[in-house]
């Protein structure tokens, strides 16, 4: 997508496709609209006056134009107090996606001065890049008749010359961390017969490659060299080859990194504890964390931060046969305690457990996990939040915080010590199924576990991770969760 920042008026804009976004309408066109509004002969205040055009969120009125732009999109965001990044990133989506559907290569985005809330013109920069190639992203790859429609090539902001240089400079945040979401995305939708481990470690050599990232790929023998016996014990049942992938990225010499950590089951059957069919091609998805991982090494690739990041990336299939793990083996974690598998199926927290004990080598400042590890946070906060919880009260504020600049909320879970207690195992130190009461907690005190020595947070993705449902602002499919809460971390522990 290339994009740009123009000064000039609105209405003078030769563009196919302008897009305003603007909030809740009090029955009068805005002030900053009026020479719009004229040269689309009136049709605003025509449309205001009937009562068709409000401003109601995710609402779209298409005019066509005499003079300046040939078309004309008015997308809603809602009530005025109500205007965030978020608000101004969701309506952007929408305008491209809807710049999608009418087959428009190139959008040109603004917001009129009256609907900004808060939103600074960098941080407006930022979120228009965010939304226009989120709501334009398509995933077209794998079909052999290419579709007639040519996709979104281009946008245009529109600033005033004093905000010009702010917004320039969101864009290009914007732009680094769209590019980093759509990695992500894109390798979500690719299916377990593409997406395999090797296929993810490739990506990571690539981004290696590009951005002098150092990057280090173990295989089954390096790991069980390691003691890897957790991640090991789940690659048992596939005759794809597991990878544990590692990526660093040096922007900030000698300080501790932050370790960020993903989940990579490039295919989740369940192993021996079968899953039943009915929507079982959704697990190809669990590898949604290890995404968000490779998604902020393509953003760190082009932002280069001030900061030390280091990725960790745990991956194999999970499926069954005859050298498959079975319910009640008892196996030998990295970090030494002993697990008893009481169910296959809990895979997820078997190799983030390898993953937790092998970040303490990198004596990590803090380390976040994302993994789509528990069906039980659908049931819990169903698709619009992710799980949250740690051992750090100060870290998951900060995370909650980065979540919420980044349209990616987290929900925080307790970690109380009775819950604790649902690990126990009778032959081992921990098992790792503690059936359905406070299943996500169970998993995140599993994984706690191994947590020794850092500050820790884990996000439980599982709910927020892919939609199977169309939304105005985003297809049907892969979200491409963590690359942007990542990001505004990062961000944020850059500004300090
Ligand atoms: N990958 C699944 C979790 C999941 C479920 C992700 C739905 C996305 C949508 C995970 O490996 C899993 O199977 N978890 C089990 C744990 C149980 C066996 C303790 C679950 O949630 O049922
Ligand atoms: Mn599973
Ligand atoms: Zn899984």
């Amino acid at each position: 997508m290339n994009s740009s920042v123009k000064v000039a008026p609105v209405e003078r804009l030769p563009t196919p496709l302008l897009a305003v976004a603007v909030g809740t309408l009090n029955g009068k066109v805005p002030t900053s609209l009026l020479g719009l509004d004229e040269a689309l002969d009136g049709a605003l205040g025509r449309a205001i006056a009937q009562g068709d055009l409000t401003g109601e969120r995710d609402s779209v009125q298409t005019f066509y134009g005499v003079r300046g732009p040939k078309r004309v999109l008015v997308i809603g965001m809602g009530k005025l107090g109500e205007i965030t990044r978020g608000a101004a990133r969701r309506a952007a989506a929408v305008a491209a996606k809807r710049a999608g559907a009418l087959g428009v290569e190139s959008l040109t985005f603004h917001v009129p001065h009256e609907f900004r809330g808060g939103v600074t013109p960098s941080a407006l920069g930022q979120v228009t890049l965010e939304g226009v190639m989120q709501g334009a992203w398509q995933f077209r790859d794998l079909k052999a008749a290419s579709e007639k429609k040519p996709p979104l090539k281009h946008v245009d902001l529109v600033a005033t010359r004093e905000e010009r240089a702010d917004m320039e400079r969101g864009r290009l945040i914007g732009r680094a961390v769209a590019e980093g979401h759509r990695l992500a995305r894109n390798l979500q939708a690719l299916p377990g017969n593409v997406c395999t481990p090797e296929y993810l470690a490739m990506v990571a050599r690539m981004l290696g490659k590009g951005y002098g990232h150092r990057v280090t790929v173990l295989n089954r023998a390096q790991m069980e060299k390691e003691g890897m016996g957790a991640l090991l014990a789940v690659a048992r049942g596939t005759l794809e080859e597991p990878r544990f992938i590692t990526l660093e990225y040096k922007g900030g010499g000698r300080t501790p990194p932050v370790a960020l950590v993903g989940k990579g089951i490039t295919f989740d059957s369940g192993g021996i504890s079968i899953k039943p069919a009915d929507k079982m091609e959704e697990m190809k998805y669990d590898m949604s964390g290890a995404a968000a991982v490779l998604g902020t090494f393509e953003m760190l690739g082009q932002l280069k931060p001030p900061i030390n990041v280091v990725g960790i990336i745990p991956s194999t299939e999970n499926l069954p046969s005859g050298t498959a793990i079975k319910p009640g083996d008892v196996v030998r974690s990295h970090f030494g305690k002993t697990i008893e598998i009481v169910n296959t199926d809990a895979e997820g927290r078997l190799i983030l457990a390898d993953a937790l004990s092998y970040a303490r080598r990198f004596k990590p400042a803090c380390v976040i996990d994302a993994a789509t590890l528990t069906g039980a946070v659908v049931v819990g906060l169903g698709h619009h939040a992710i799980g949250l919880m740690g051992n750090d009260d100060h870290l998951m504020d900060e995370v909650r915080r980065a979540g919420d600049l980044a349209g990616e909320r987290c929900w925080p879970l307790p970690l109380w010590d009775e819950y604790r207690e649902q690990n126990k195992s009778d032959v081992a130190d921990v098992k790792n199924s503690a059936g359905r009461p406070a299943g996500t907690i169970t998993a995140a005190w599993f994984l706690r576990e191994f947590v020794d020595g850092f500050p820790w947070a884990h996000l439980d993705i599982a709910g927020t991770a892919y939609t199977d449902g169309e939304r105005p602002y985003l297809a049907k499919g892969p979200t491409g969760t963590g690359v942007r809460l990542f990001t505004e971390f990062i961000l944020g522990r850059v500004r300090g």
